[in-house]
């Protein structure tokens, strides 16, 4: 049996990846998974780490937990999908760790990144879409909104995008930019184009 394709959607909060992912997963017949929290026990990590009584965790416990909760689900939910011949479609993986805790949180990129790839046993993806909305301000982020780690505000988030731009610019061959301000419907399309583009996946349907 051939092995599954790994295919990851990144990008900044409110950039309407949630939707990119079972639209594609749908698409591909593809195992719709997230980060964090695509376990059991990874669920109960993201309550902790997204809750607002985490308030003033250690940066370091933070990427430590997003790792754990990472290593948990490549374990649990991507290795046995692809190796059963099922394509997957994760919300987020290890480069927003590289671009919230390594570069938002200032503990370094390299090191984050090295965490994750220990923590997965360096279990890439096939392609990262990375959904970019530039500096519109229907997406920038108002300090005291949602979540805890929404609620960071205003620099986090400059140094956030520009890490993923970073990230996609290093590495072109495993990356693809689209731009996340269009109408969903014409997103999904340049996503599904992109995916089956580069990794010459059949799709029967769209
Ligand atoms: P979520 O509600 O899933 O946000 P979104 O729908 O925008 O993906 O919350 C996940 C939050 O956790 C989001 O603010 C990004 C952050 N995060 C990290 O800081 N590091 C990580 O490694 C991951 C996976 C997420």
């Amino acid at each position: 049996m051939n092995r599954g394709r790994f295919i990851v959607l990144e990008g900044p909060d409110r950039v309407g990846k949630s939707t990119q992912v079972e639209r594609l997963a749908e698409v591909l017949d593809a195992v719709a998974t997230r980060e964090p929290g695509g376990t059991a026990l990874g669920a109960e990590v993201r309550a902790l780490l997204l809750d607002h009584r985490s308030d003033g965790l250690d940066p370091r416990a933070e990427a430590l937990l997003m790792a754990a909760d990472r290593s948990l689900h490549v374990a649990e939910v991507v290795r046995p999908a692809l190796a059963a011949g099922r394509h997957v479609v994760s919300d987020r993986y290890l480069f927003s760790s590289v671009a919230y805790q390594g570069a938002g949180r200032g503990l370094g990129e390299d090191r984050v990144r090295d965490l994750s790839l220990w923590a997965v046993g360096d279990l890439v993806p096939d392609l990262v879409v990375l959904l970019d909305a530039g500096d519109d301000p229907l997406t920038a982020r108002r300090p005291g909104d949602g979540d805890r780690l929404e609620r960071a505000g205003g620099d986090f988030f400059a140094r956030v995008g520009a890490s993923y731009r970073r990230q996609a610019a290093a590495d072109p061959a495993r990356w693809v930019v689209v731009d996340a301000r269009a109408d969903v419907e014409v997103v999904h399309r340049a996503v599904l184009a992109a995916v089956v583009d580069r990794l010459r996946i059949t799709v029967e349907r769209s």
